[in-house]
């Protein structure tokens, strides 16, 4: 499936040539008109970049040399196969599609790209250039707060890549997943011996960190006693494997992040406030999706573009309408979210465009709720219009709580005070899912 247009004389083919601007150009060094060499540096001169496969005599390998060294991209010798032409055709085609994807990929970088983060609005270029802060001093503790999914982890590396810290290793470790004695001897380590499971010495993750950045994320997660051992840690940058009597000396620097509000934490006595003011020297706080305007089209375009290379589709982009629908949805799991549904889309479009119709139905509903507030009733009956405010109030309530539980139904109908099953149909009616809150 090429495009082809062809001219007899070295003057038609310039023609053409600027006319048409075309990708790829097959000259032969004997023209009617001119010489193939002439027309080859012309070319070259004003434009190095051009792809052109020159057409040379049998025996004339000194001009072939020649036009290589001119910048032509490669050469086939008279006569030749239509294969072998084909053949440098499409390999050409292949560099030029590379080309157009790093130039792609160049501008967003320069543009709106900060190391692996793509922003562009204020909140977001804010947030890059306290990176640049805080990685000029090593040693600083940073605390990192944001809601689900904003990007803090992205945040935590960037700042240990662009301190002097970065030969040194990046370590991180979830505190929530982990039970009290498992973080522990994660975290610090065990001697052999210090319990039934420990067969053998193991370093704790502050030890392998060593000479880097350990990153603990969702610090709010961990209990008060971890939390006073913690502690220490970071006021002497020392500690003692479980079992242990040795003192063991670290120098890192500790980022720590979590998706709950720290204060309420502390105030409601769920973490301690020396803690709280050692890891908050310096702190981050990430904007959530729904504040950041257009960025939102752009890290979809962004990860639109990473999911047609990865499964091999060419979607375009959003319909207009498709696009506004994604700059007012509320994306309560922020980018990761935005990040799946693209991936989703992708694998499951068809069409060159996303239209509406493409969209999950979370994203689909919403505008109209959030539009209803500022429209006036008149006009609509009574009935409607509460169930429209009832549905609206049931949708961001349930969202509320399966956001912070995680998705966990359970837990987010205990936290509401009615029965699971109640929950259950509410989600239900509310054309939501709990999967869309699971990390
Ligand atoms: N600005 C961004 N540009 C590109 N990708 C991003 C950006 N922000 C986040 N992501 C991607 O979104 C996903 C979630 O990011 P990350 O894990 O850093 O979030 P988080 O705040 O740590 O979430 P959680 O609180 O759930 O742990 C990752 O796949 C990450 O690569
Ligand atoms: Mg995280």
């Amino acid at each position: 499936g090429y495009m082809v247009s062809t001219a007899a004389t070295g003057k038609e083919g310039m023609e053409l040539y600027r006319k048409e601007a075309p990708d790829i150009m097959i000259l032969d060094m004997r023209l009617p008109d001119s010489n193939g060499m002439d027309i080859l540096e012309n070319i070259m001169a004003a434009d190095p970049d051009r792809i052109v496969i020159m057409i040379t005599a049998f025996g004339e390998i000194r001009l072939a040399v020649k036009a290589m060294k001119l910048g032509a991209y490669d050469y086939v010798t008279k006569p030749f196969e239509f294969e072998e032409i084909n053949l440098l055709v499409e390999k050409a085609a292949g560099l030029i599609r590379i080309r157009n994807e790093l130039d792609l990929f160049r501008r967003l970088r320069h543009e709106y790209m900060y190391e692996d983060m793509v922003g562009k609005c204020k909140k977001i270029q804010a947030v890059f250039s306290q990176i640049e802060e805080v990685a000029k001093s090593p040693a600083t503790t940073v605390y990192i707060s944001g809601e689900t999914g904003v990007g803090k982890e992205l945040v935590a590396r960037a700042i240990h890549r662009k301190s002097s810290l970065s030969a040194g290793p990046f370590v991180a470790i979830n505190c929530t997943v982990l039970d009290e004695k498992l973080l522990q001897s994660e975290l610090f380590g065990h001697e052999k011996g210090a319990f039934t499971d420990a067969k053998e010495l193991k370093k704790g993750l502050f030890e392998v960190a060593d000479g880097g950045t350990i990153f603990l994320d969702e610090i709010g997660d961990m209990n008060l006693i971890l939390q006073a051992k913690l502690l220490r840690v970071l006021e002497e940058m020392s500690f003692r494997r479980v079992g242990g009597i040795k003192d063991i000396s670290v120098d890192l620097r500790v980022i720590a992040s979590s998706n709950k509000d720290l204060k309420k934490e502390m105030s409601e006595g769920r973490f301690r406030s020396d803690l709280y003011y050692r890891v908050n020297v310096v702190s981050l706080n990430i904007p959530p999706l729904r504040e950041r305007g257009d960025d939102i089209l752009l890290l979809a375009d962004y990860f639109l573009g990473r999911y047609n290379k990865e499964f091999g589709k060419e979607i375009k982009g959003f319909s207009p309408e498709a696009a506004s629908l994604l700059v007012n949805y509320i994306w309560p799991g922020n980018v990761r979210e935005l990040k799946n549904t693209i991936e989703r889309l992708v694998l499951l479009t068809r069409t060159a465009e996303f239209l509406p119709a493409h969209l999950p139905p979370e994203i689909l509903g919403w505008e109209k709720e959030i539009a209803l507030p500022e429209s006036d009733y008149l006009g609509v009956e009574f009935n409607q219009a509460k169930k429209e405010v009832v549905d609206g109030f049931e949708k961001k309530y349930l969202t509320d709580f399966l956001k912070h539980y995680k998705g966990n139904v359970s837990q987010s109908a205990r936290a509401a005070g009615i029965n699971r099953s109640s929950f259950q149909r509410l989600i239900k009616k509310s054309g939501l899912t709990s999967r869309q809150f699971v990390n």
